[in-house]
């Protein structure tokens, strides 16, 4: 039930779906020109070269950013009127990895690492549309990458302002509510039931600078640490998944809070208003693992899917039930677990299922009935299984993983190639998440990929199974782009 001070936030919630500012980032076919600002036309900027070598763009050309992080594209534009504005970035990614960006209205970065995924080809441009808040007048809109690869080419940027009107847009934020107290962190309870809820989140401060970063529940990331100006106040809209017991479903590490919990945490946390509705039927990712994956209530272990919920937009959301210990066979067994999870999966629901750490003595045939089984039952809900084959051990031979790391059991079954002839046979998209993670060990070396695991000198323990929170993040960005190259249904939500 919610109570009177929930019907209250929900009618606010309500007001602010009205203004219009999803964090959604789509991709949309190239619109209409709203106000087209080509990359080639002072007054933007291009740090790299214009070129016209490659057919479809606009204009006389495009921008060619240099290869490198902080390559960026700025753009100058002029909005009628102060408040949400749709803009539109026309880019080509003829690469085969994303090319992620910060965006940054004004010098703040309102959108960090958008995506722009690869297109196909040099000549084959897309246009991607996000909604922003700009000023009257003259703002800057910069998209900085923050990778080697730099950016896409980048062909123009239309801004629309629609039909904003002062008026509706200058509303205020509705303020911090009562369910939320401190100030750094600053901690927010709602007594709601399980289920996925929308909550925006106004960050910033009309009179002073901020750096806030948003967690949920369990050590669950939403947003990292964000800067705003004094006067900047940002409203992100984000779907958040209450389960109970929170963190790890056999209640591993404790149970956790009943009801939904946020932290705004960061260097000095701003938090100009917060609503909570319940969200009608998100695309719902269900993760099925064990502890590399599961929501870890204990600092400094980290589940990648712990992470991934900062990659997904509101509309989609991370139910997360993996769990410490299990097996193929245990997860598909214990009540807790796979028997909890199956009757909440809905049609089109995505279920990533990762198994083979805790399947050191499993049988191939045992290996594949567990995972055929929840196959099964996963399609006969309307769901759409994943296979995940599991991250490496950091355990070397020389410069190379040993076939433990590799998940070789110890009854010589190779647990990732029996996941991928199970992937061929029912038709099931497998996310190569062993051979991804092993590029990324093996290249970093004995001694560098050290900080993806837990280090004595850092973390006081020493484990080559377990991430830490930065490689927990790792894991989340390959398993994200393992998730695009398959083309999943998630791939339009992802920030
Ligand atoms: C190729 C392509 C360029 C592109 C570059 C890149 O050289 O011709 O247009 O910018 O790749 O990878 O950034
Ligand atoms: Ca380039």
């Amino acid at each position: 039930m919610l109570t009177p001070r929930h019907r209250g936030g929900l009618m606010a919630a309500a007001a602010a779906v009205t203004m219009a500012v999803p964090v959604v980032v789509m991709t949309a076919d190239a619109a209409a020109a709203a106000n087209r600002y080509e990359a080639e036309t002072a007054p933007a900027t291009c740090a790299g070269l214009i070129e016209a070598n490659h057919a479809g763009y606009t204009g006389s050309g495009f921008c060619n950013g240099d290869n490198a992080v902080g390559a960026a594209v700025q753009f100058t534009v002029t909005a009628p009127a102060a408040g949400t504005a749709t803009i539109g970035i026309r880019y080509a990614n003829g690469a085969t990895t994303d090319r992620p960006a910060d965006v940054l209205v004004n010098g703040v970065t309102v959108r960090p690492g958008t995506a722009f995924g690869p297109t196909g080809a040099w000549e084959t441009w897309t246009t991607r549309t996000l909604t922003v808040t700009v000023n009257s007048g003259s703002n800057t809109i910069r998209w900085n990458p923050t990778t080697a690869s730099g950016l896409p080419n980048i062909d123009f940027l239309d801004l629309d302002s629609g039909g904003a009107s002062p008026s509706a847009t200058a509303s205020p934020p509705p303020g911090r509510p009562p369910e939320c107290t401190g100030g750094a962190p600053v901690t927010c309870h709602f007594g709601l039931a399980p289920g996925n809820y929308t909550v925006t989140a106004w960050i910033g401060d009309r009179a002073s600078a901020g750096n806030t970063s948003m967690s949920v529940e369990t050590r669950r990331r939403i947003l990292p640490p964000i800067s705003t100006a004094a006067g900047t106040v940002t409203p992100y809209v984000l779907t958040v998944n209450v389960r109970q017991p929170e963190g790890q479903p056999t209640g591993q590490g404790g149970t956790g809070n009943p009801g939904l919990d946020l932290t705004f945490a960061g260097s000095a946390p701003r938090l100009s208003g917060l609503t909570v509705q319940p969200a009608s039927n998100p695309l719902v990712v269900y993760l099925a693992g064990d502890s590399t994956v599961c929501d870890q209530s204990t600092v400094p272990y980290t589940g990648w899917g712990q992470i991934l919920p900062a990659r997904v937009a509101a509309g989609a959301v991370v139910a997360n039930y993996a769990d410490s210990g299990e097996s193929s066979g245990s997860f598909l067994s214990n009540s807790a677990l796979f028997p909890t999870m199956k009757p909440l999966i809905r049609t089109n629901n995505l279920v990533l299922l990762q198994f083979g750490h805790n399947d050191k003595s499993t049988t191939v045939s045992a290996f594949r009935g567990n995972l055929t089984s929840m196959i099964n039952q996963v399609r006969d809900r309307g769901g759409v299984p994943v296979l995940v084959t599991p991250p490496v051990r950091r355990l070397f031979s020389g410069s190379q993983l040993t076939g433990t790391a590799l998940h070789i059991n110890g009854v010589g079954v190779n647990l990732p190639a029996e996941m991928h002839n199970l992937g061929s046979s029912l038709n099931v998209p497998v996310i190569d998440l062993t051979a991804k993670s092993e590029a990324l060990v093996e290249s970093l070396g004995p001694t560098d990929s050290a900080q993806l695991y837990l280090r004595q000198s850092v973390d006081g323990v020493t484990d080559n199974t377990h991430f830490s929170e930065y490689g927990a993040e790792k894991m989340a960005d390959l398993v994200v782009q393992g998730i695009r190259e398959r083309n999943l249904p998630l791939v339009a939500y992802l920030r």
